[in-house]
């Protein structure tokens, strides 16, 4: 399931990010790729222990961890922390799909990237192409959102982003292994879900919204993995 998240980040926040973002030293992108990625892969990337990284890592999460919608959609279980990219000049990825195992910073914990998810933090209109193309079961999706919104992905999905060709292209991104691994349950857990909170907005038959709740809960039993 891809979805676009809007307004994950408030305008004040894009700025801040944006003032840090604007004076950080970057270093090559292929320092976090494995070896197919690290081919097609030409951009740049904050280090990602840099005091920068970890204190715009931390309003992102801070900020995702509140966003219902995120939660209802993805189910996190573990968050790789936030890093950010930068695409000018040409830049770009080519086709590439994510690390299925990460090793998470400091821990040496392993977690496995079920959903991956791209932070917008450059306006359309300030740079040109930088579209997110993804490959999903309906086609290619293009994706190019307003600074602030969010797209959540699939990781098994093969992705790449277009040349910039004007501006810059700044982003935050990241993965995520999920409470449930498999995609298409997911995605039922999350119709369910938004189906619910509709019926509870408008008034639905209370016993038939305990049942359906209940069903959802006992189905995110059964499918989840903690
Ligand atoms: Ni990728």
């Amino acid at each position: 399931m891809l979805l676009n998240i809007p307004d994950v980040l408030s305008r004040e926040q894009v700025q801040y990010c944006r003032a840090k973002l604007d004076v950080a030293d970057w270093v090559d992108g292929r320092v976090s790729a494995g070896y197919q990625g690290s081919l097609v892969k030409e951009n740049r990337q904050l280090p990602e222990n840099s005091a920068v990284a970890r204190e715009l890592g931390d309003i992102v999460l801070a900020a995702i961890e509140c966003n219902p919608l995120f939660i209802s959609a993805s189910l996190p279980s573990k968050v790789y922390p936030p890093m950010f990219n930068r695409y000018t000049g040409g830049q770009h990825f080519g086709n590439h799909v994510d690390n299925a195992i990460r090793l998470l910073p400091g821990s040496g914990d392993k977690i496995r990237t079920d959903v991956s998810a791209t932070l917008f933090l450059a306006d359309p209109d300030e740079y040109d192409g930088g579209e997110l193309l993804i490959e999903d079961t309906y086609g290619v999706q293009s994706i190019k959102l307003p600074a602030g919104h969010m797209v959540i992905y699939p990781s098994t999905s093969l992705h790449r982003v277009n040349p910039v060709t004007r501006g810059a292209r700044l982003a935050a991104f990241f993965w995520l292994q999920s409470l449930v691994r498999e995609d298409a349950q997911r995605s039922i857990l999350f119709d369910m879900d938004t189906a619910i909170q509709k019926l509870n907005q408008t008034s639905g038959d209370a016993k038939a919204i305990l049942h359906l709740t209940g069903c959802y809960h006992n189905l995110l039993r059964m499918w989840s993995n903690p």
